[in-house]
């Protein structure tokens, strides 16, 4: 396999990790802000998994369905959930630095296709788009960690309309109609950035040349993207 696939094939498992990590916060929610938290989280997977489809089906246009080889994907999607399940700080602080690092990655694809003359428009134009929206979710969590907007107002809100549905069973398109107000006027809470300062951003993101799979893990518990 050759280095674009194999690069290919961490972008599209980075990715799939990077919705499960949030998809997990959005479950786990909890807390006088839950509510924000919760639509938050469901916001930023959601756009992961449509990112991920678009990745999957364009990389498989071009390198093939070697790129999303299914014992491939599991080693590299473990490694990405391995990297970050050691994490302690705040959900919303460990989603900002998995988008962070993958748009760190992102650039380092990039360059590598580019490099090996194997960027094509489509590609281009796909990992562009896709940086786009992942810059969007760390504006967003970036924006909860600064505290700039309090969720408690909207919580109260949200618990109030959960409740509402729950005894009354209100029609469905007043609901949906709250839920999208609710997401629109999203509110996060001030939250500690400490652990934030301390983390170095694109220690090593660069990929082995060869991508060797087989080397000591231990030596690669600096950067998910090292393996
Ligand atoms: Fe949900």
């Amino acid at each position: 396999m050759d280095k674009c696939c194999k690069t290919a094939a961490l972008y599209i498992a980075s990715l799939k990790g990077l919705s499960l990590i949030h998809q997990h916060s959005h479950w786990t929610a909890r807390g006088s802000s839950f509510y924000g938290k919760h639509l938050l989280f469901e916001k930023i997977y959601e756009s992961a998994l449509e990112n991920l489809d678009l990745a999957a089906e364009k990389f498989i246009g071009v390198f093939g369905l070697e790129c999303i080889d299914y014992e491939m994907q599991s080693d590299f999607l473990k490694k990405v959930l391995d990297r970050f399940s050691k994490y302690e700080g705040e959900p919303i602080e460990m989603s900002l630095m998995v988008e962070k690092e993958f748009l760190e990655y992102s650039e380092y694809a990039y360059n590598c296709f580019e490099e090996e003359d194997r960027l094509t428009l489509g590609i281009d134009d796909m990992i562009m788009s896709i940086a786009s929206e992942r810059e969007e979710a760390v504006y967003l969590l970036q924006q909860s960690l600064e505290g700039k907007i309090s969720l408690e107002k909207d919580d109260e809100e949200g618990i109030e309309e959960e409740e509402e549905e729950q005894e009354e069973e209100e029609e469905e398109g007043e609901e949906e109609e709250e839920e999208e107000e609710a997401e629109e006027e999203y509110q996060p809470s001030p939250m500690d950035v400490g652990m934030l300062d301390e983390f170095e951003f694109g220690s090593g993101l660069g990929l082995d040349d060869d991508l060797d799979l087989d080397e000591d893990e231990d030596e690669d518990e600096d950067n998910i993207f090292n393996f």
